[in-house]
């Protein structure tokens, strides 16, 4: 009877004075994914390995400068968040470190994950154009370059280049093309623009959908949701757009991840690192995917049948490391050509 009394009073002790007395069964989670797109995955985790998940949910920079102020006594052990523009500014921050783990490397494909192990991709998004079905055939469609083309002037919905999904998919122009070639390419788009860049990516299909513009530039897994959606009129918006994927000529669609890493700050390092582990995983990643129709990292798993309703494509390959690096430069960029 000893040892489980000793383990309540732990196990109470460490509830009452907070994640910063954490056992070693325990792991501290800062996490800039809604709640519900990752409690079941940790829950399964918790039921399969005994440790405890603690979970801190908060927005994105929220989450950086906490850690950033919280420094060395930060009890956070993990930080989740989305877009590799936020998983590289970690990074610069000196709030991560390097993890190195064969399972980790085994399940994710080198281009999903920082060169050094800083951070992990863990479920991956197209960044891709959705186009009016009746005002737009997809043969007309062909790359992100094009959509710089004189053709399309008045005919573009995307949001502001505040937000990191424009800024990555700029970044990755930068990559593959240069900074010139990239600014001009994204002059030209503002050129092309429909309307001032206003609202969210899901606001940019729903706005192809009520005819006030012909192509939108949005995540996959906006146009997911929209199909799933619960509201009617969500789900009719969507039947009146087509999905099309850019480049499969050449070097694929724009990826980008939500990923994690381990802090620099981890006390329960070990935990940290089984955690990450389990959700590159087989079982969790189908449903940290499949949960907000998403694309595993894990290529022996299986999508959801909506995600394959989309069709196969391929996706770029390019390190999404690159993408962080080049933030900066895209950032300067589109405030260069005005795309507010
Ligand atoms: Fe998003």
């Amino acid at each position: 009877m000893h040892a489980p009394l000793r383990l309540t009073a732990l196990a109470l002790a460490a509830a009452l004075l907070g994640p910063g007395l954490a056992s070693a069964q325990e792991v501290n989670v800062y996490s800039a994914r809604k709640d519900h797109l990752i409690k079941p995955v940790l829950n399964e985790f918790t039921s399969k390995t005994g440790i405890k998940v603690n979970l801190l949910p908060a927005g994105e920079d929220q989450l950086l400068e906490r850690l950033k102020s919280e420094g060395a006594n930060s009890p956070a052990d993990v930080l989740i968040t989305t877009d590799v523009a936020h998983l590289h500014k970690a990074r610069v921050a000196g709030v991560l470190q390097p993890t190195a783990s064969a399972e980790i490397e085994r399940n994710i494909p080198a281009h999903f994950r920082d060169p050094q192990g800083y951070w992990f991709g863990l479920s991956a998004r197209a960044r891709v154009l959705f186009y009016a079905k009746d005002r737009v055939k997809p043969a007309e469609l062909s790359t992100y370059e094009d959509l710089a083309d004189p053709r399309w002037k008045g005919r573009i919905c995307v949001r502001s280049s505040s937000s990191s999904y424009n800024q990555s998919l700029l970044a990755n122009l930068i990559a593959v093309h240069g900074p010139d070639k990239a600014e001009a390419w994204a002059k030209g788009v503002v050129t092309n623009f429909a309307r001032k860049p206003q609202g969210g990516d899901r606001d940019q299909i729903t706005a192809v959908a009520a005819g006030q513009c012909d192509i939108a530039i949005a995540n996959t897994y906006y146009y997911g949701n929209l199909q799933s959606s619960a509201k009617a009129e969500e789900r009719d918006a969507a039947a009146k757009v087509g999905i099309f994927f850019p480049n499969q000529q050449g070097r694929g669609a724009h990826m980008n991840v939500a990923g994690a890493g381990v802090t620099a700050s981890a006390k329960n390092k070990d935990a940290a690192v089984r955690l990450i582990a389990f959700l590159s995983g087989p079982e969790a990643q189908k449903a940290f995917a499949e949960v907000n129709s998403e694309f595993p990292v894990l290529p022996s798993a299986s999508v959801s049948p909506l995600v394959a309703g989309w069709g196969r494509f391929k996706g770029e390959e390019i390190n999404v490391a690159m993408l962080g690096e080049n933030n900066a430069n895209a950032v300067r960029i589109f405030d260069r050509v005005g795309w507010r």
